[in-house]
């Protein structure tokens, strides 16, 4: 079972080394952002941690950002798995999708705050891009509710506060909790809303995986955990939400009410331009006796927005690709870290069947409608597809870029460099596949057995020790 709260996950991740707490004050103005961004673009991945803000300027409450996704360890140790077990996991969590349940006492809801005690300036909520964004925004998971059918919604949506008692959601056309709101708006019915801060890790990272409109996030959260995930009713609206989280923020979309949010710093990499988004008014706050405050750190690539997206959605793809499209060949995903999960770039091994089934293979997930991938590569199991230098060599040695390429266009809408393109542009996809097509015969290394004798010869001699990269074992297993 994985971690029941997210304290105990920090405590975890604090005695790997993958947590450092910050006891000086901080200003949650820009320097817990302006910080994380170090972290981000100045540390290689291996190196980076979450940081733990103990003291916020004018707050009680202390700020965590970057601890799910500061790099695969951190992602892996949030889901109590190995690394290179990920993948599986989430092909399981989605497999054995476990019901929440119902509890009536919630550790979220210690202290109630609704009516005139709401204050959204006692949550010590940061400025993300400090210096350019136009104030503080939350980053967290966001409940909502489809009016028809009841089926609740999980995602991450950007939400603006607007003052002490509104905000200003960044539910984008086309999102499902943009489609629930609408459920109940359109009849011209208030929508319940809720935001959810600092939950059970494997809440945060099924919110961002990319599931079909209906089904519930919170279920894939309960099948990860192994265990289904105690849910509570908000005090002031019609909505569950995770029990064990720190704190939650209550509110409703009233019909019409819409205002500009923005510009913000946007997770790929360039700054939004203003929209009209949902006013919606908050009308309660609870939270933990002593809660802890989360908020993803995101825009600029590579970011904690990035890798959690990319991680989850990696093993969403693969049980999509093997379980419910039978394609039993695909061994591994692996989605490009450095955008937003499921749009960015695919690297697939598998063992192709017949001739032209890698391409096959590709183009069935370059039209799924849940990814909007823009190019996948296929490679086969013998390449580390989390090795850039080994996808490259794939790439150079068993790809003919002219007869090994298809070029789709205008099928997915743009994403950034396209953020200023009209919200109806259309890109296209390219699918390379990368497999060997020709039997290559053996690979230009000596035999296993002449391997390991000069690995024996090396330590014999005192060289320095190394960790053996995987594209090597995977070579030396070449017959
Ligand atoms: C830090 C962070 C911020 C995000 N902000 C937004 C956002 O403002 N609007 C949006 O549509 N998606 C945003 N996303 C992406 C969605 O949360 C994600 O794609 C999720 O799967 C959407 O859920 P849905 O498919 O249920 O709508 C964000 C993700 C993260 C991790």
């Amino acid at each position: 079972m994985t971690h029941r709260t997210m304290r105990e996950f920090l405590a975890v991740l604090e005695r790997k080394g993958l947590l450092r707490r910050i006891s000086e004050p901080v200003d949650r103005m820009w320097e817990p952002a302006a910080l994380a961004k170090w972290v981000f673009h100045g540390l290689p991945a291996e190196q980076r941690f979450g940081m733990y803000f103990e003291k916020v300027k004018g707050s009680d409450i202390p700020v965590v950002t970057g601890a799910l996704g500061a790099n695969t360890a951190a992602y892996a140790t949030a889901l109590d798995v190995e690394a290179d077990g990920i993948n599986d996991a989430w092909v399981k969590a989605c497999r054995n999708a476990t019901p929440s349940e119902v509890v009536a006492k919630a550790p979220c809801q210690d202290v109630v705050m609704t009516g005139k005690d709401v204050r959204l300036s006692s949550l010590p909520i940061p400025v993300w891009t400090p210096g350019k964004d136009k104030g503080p925004y939350l980053t967290t998971v966001v409940m909502t509710r489809n009016a028809d059918t009841g089926a609740q919604n999980v995602g991450v949506y950007r939400t603006m506060v607007r003052d002490e008692a509104s905000v200003i959601a960044n539910l984008a056309p086309g999102r499902q909790g943009f489609m629930n709101a609408h459920t109940w708006t359109a009849k011209g019915k208030v929508a319940p809303i809720a935001w959810v801060i600092a939950a059970p890790p494997a809440v945060h990272l099924a919110s961002v995986a990319n599931l079909p409109y209906g089904a519930d996030e919170i279920e894939i959260a309960g099948g990860m955990m192994g265990a289904p995930v105690p849910m509570v009713k908000c005090k002031t609206i019609d909505l569950m939400v995770p029990a064990d989280a720190e704190i939650i923020i209550e509110g409703e979309i009233h019909p019409g009410e819409t205002e500009i949010e923005g510009p913000f710093g946007e997770s790929a990499g360039e700054m939004s331009l203003p929209k009209q988004r949902s006013v919606v008014r908050i009308t309660g706050i609870t939270h933990r006796r002593n809660p802890i405050y989360y908020g993803y750190t995101s825009q600029m690539p590579p970011s904690e927005s990035t890798m959690i997206q990319s991680l989850t959605n990696a093993g969403v793809l693969l049980k999509i690709l093997r379980h419910d499209l039978g394609e039993a060949g695909v061994v591994d995903v692996f989605l490009d870290q450095h955008y937003n999960g499921g749009r960015g770039h695919a690297v697939i091994a598998m063992r192709p069947g017949l001739p032209g089934h890698a391409m096959r293979l590709g183009r069935l997930a370059a039209a799924l409608k849940l990814f909007g991938l823009k190019r996948i590569t296929v490679v086969d199991d013998d390449v580390d597809i989390r090795d850039p230098m080994h996808v490259d060599w794939a790439l150079n040695t068993r790809f003919n870029p002219a007869r090994d390429t298809v070029l789709i266009d205008e099928v997915a809408a743009a994403l950034p460099v396209g953020q200023r393109q009209l919200p109806s542009a259309l890109t296209g996809k390219m699918i390379c596949d990368a497999t060997l097509k020709v039997d290559a015969g053996t690979f230009s290394l000596p035999p296993k057995e002449i391997m390991n004798q000069a690995l024996d010869r090396w330590k014999e001699l005192g060289l320095p020790e190394f960790q053996i990269p995987k594209r090597t074992k995977l070579r030396m297993e070449h017959p």
